[in-house]
């Protein structure tokens, strides 16, 4: 259930027992380290909160009067926007937001840990990491503000700084203005890349826009979309670098079943621009207009192809082709490939024609691929999880069969290692191996001992591995002979390959002396 939940709500592993005990009302007591890590959380997420007060605050006061005239004036942003988003300036002076949490309490390497003050290398005293810029608050879904970006009020660099990750906050797993965006009715979310862009939008009444933090889209990022929404609009600047990093998006969302449009506002270089330029009512008519994939991906190809000049056009045709044929649904190609033939004037016939032959060809291709990938698979290449699996398959294999027994027999352990030789971490090959024995170990004497527990100290991805192991194993004989008989294999194996090792060696001298 634990796994369930980290997958399911993107949490970490204490966050998702966190959220079962609550719901089913059982009390959850802590260790010492939890506890700790609780508590240091805690003081952060209250210190930012602070922090967030202070730069908001200083946005009225005269301090604050050029932070108040550049949102206002440069960028035009109404009062209730500003308060909305709960915007805030950072003086330029070296100590003013630290002094005043210095004032609450806070120590010094309490703001450091929230990046909220540098210490300096010559005096090792604290200094504002925030000066003299306006300040963006990044507010989480629990309402807790988790982090901040901050923006010069000139053209110097660099434009935004932000916090990096803190023992509250994790960049790649929070969306700006999430906390606002998930209450929206609607199915949809519209995706831009900065926080202007988010604000801009708000304004003009798309309350379900959100921006990524100053890096491209990741796989959890991904997977919070598809949490809230069934279809996200790309809204990304218009020049090259906003559209490849739209393609990107398509993928990443794609792959976790978000269905995919995309805009690209014209005559104007993002959205934020676009809204000021030509107003919230022009804006939802490109949301209207906004294109599939296909349509985004057809007009790459044509761009790319100029198709007066016949060769291009040749090759506009054949990409196009690929295209089409890349769609599951026989009537969805039936749609796009008359489009196809009407941009590129070539009979639909033809292209019908075109299209299926790729994908008999392509059938083809995928069955040798799969035999190949299979092959690959089987000897483990391009195993991610446990990526050391190759370079002795003997010796995985029979870690993969100990950990499998341990796992559904625990009580199998005790016996093992009244042998004369106990197993022990070193005598696993791989690093993964290493890893989630090391972890078993330290639990496994525990009476309520159950595979769940290791994801206190393994990722998502490493426990659906271990899953898998167990999975593997249910299905066969898993006495203590097998499990001995595992760990005599491991010991060959690992010998062996220490063996060819110094044999390698050992030739490398002898050539060498001769
Ligand atoms: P942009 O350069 O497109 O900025 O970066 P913007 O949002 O249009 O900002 P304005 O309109 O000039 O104020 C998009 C996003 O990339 C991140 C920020 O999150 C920004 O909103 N970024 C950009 C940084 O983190 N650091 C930078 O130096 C620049
Ligand atoms: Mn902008």
């Amino acid at each position: 259930m634990i796994h369930f939940v980290r997958r399911a709500e993107n949490m970490d592993y204490p966050s998702a027992v966190e959220f079962l005990a609550k719901r089913y009302g059982i009390p959850i007591t802590l260790d010492k380290r939890e506890q700790a890590e609780n508590a240091r959380r805690e003081r952060v997420l209250a210190m930012n909160k602070e922090a967030a007060r202070f730069f908001h605050q200083k946005l009225f006061e005269p301090e604050g009067a050029e932070g108040l005239r550049y949102l206002t004036e440069i960028r035009r942003l109404p009062m209730p926007l500003i308060r909305h988003f709960g915007l805030g300036f950072a003086p330029g002076s070296f100590g003013s937001l630290t002094d005043h949490l210095r004032k609450k309490g806070y120590t010094d390497s309490e703001m450091a840990s929230a990046f909220l003050c540098g210490i300096s290398q010559k005096t090792g005293k604290p200094y504002d990491y925030f000066r003299n810029r306006v300040i963006f608050p990044i507010i989480d879904v629990r309402g807790d503000v988790v982090a901040f970006g901050g923006r010069v009020m000139d053209d110097s660099k660099p434009k935004y700084l932000n916090s990096s990750d803190t023992p509250a906050f994790k960049k790649s797993r929070n969306l700006f203005a999430l906390n606002f965006a998930r209450k929206n009715e609607t199915d949809t979310m519209i995706l831009c890349e900065g926080y202007m862009d988010v604000i801009a939008l708000h304004g003009a009444g798309f309350s379900n826009a959100v921006a990524t933090l100053g890096t491209a889209i990741t796989p959890e990022q991904a997977r919070i979309f598809a949490r809230y929404v069934k279809k996200v609009v790309i809204c990304y600047d218009a020049d090259e670098a906003g559209q490849r990093a739209a393609s990107k998006a398509f993928a990443l969302l794609g792959e976790v079943g978000v269905e995919c449009r995309i805009l690209r506002v014209e005559n104007a270089k993002d959205p934020d621009e676009y809204i000021r330029k030509f107003g919230a009512g022009a804006f939802k008519n490109l949301m209207e207009r906004s294109r599939s994939e296909f349509d985004f991906k057809l007009e790459k190809i044509i761009a790319e192809h100029p198709i007066e000049d016949p060769d291009h056009r040749i090759k506009a045709l054949e990409e196009s082709v690929r295209l089409v044929a890349s769609f599951s649904s026989s009537a969805v190609r039936e749609i796009y490939l008359h489009r196809v033939a009407q941009l590129l004037d070539v009979s639909a016939e033809s292209i019908r024609r075109d299209v299926e032959k790729n994908i008999r060809g392509r059938v083809r291709k995928d069955r040798r691929e799969e035999t190949r990938q299979f092959i690959r698979q089987s000897e483990g290449y391009g195993d991610r999880i446990n990526p050391d699996y190759v370079k002795n398959p003997g010796a995985a294999a029979a870690e993969e069969a100990i950990l499998g027994i341990l796992l559904l027999h625990p009580e199998l352990y005790r016996q093992l290692q009244k042998d004369g030789r106990p197993l022990q971490t070193e005598d696993f090959f791989t690093a993964f191996g290493k890893k989630v024995f090391a972890a078993l170990v330290e639990r496994i004497d525990d009476p309520s001992f159950e595979a769940g527990m290791l994801g206190e100290v393994l990722s998502i991805e490493e426990m659906d591995r271990v899953a898998e192991l167990r999975q593997n194993r249910a299905r066969l004989q898993n006495t203590l002979t097998v499990l001995q008989d595992g760990v005599s294999r491991l010991r060959e194996a690992s010998a062996r390959s220490e063996q060819s090792l110094e044999d390698i060696l050992s030739k490398k001298r002898r050539k060498k002396e001769n």
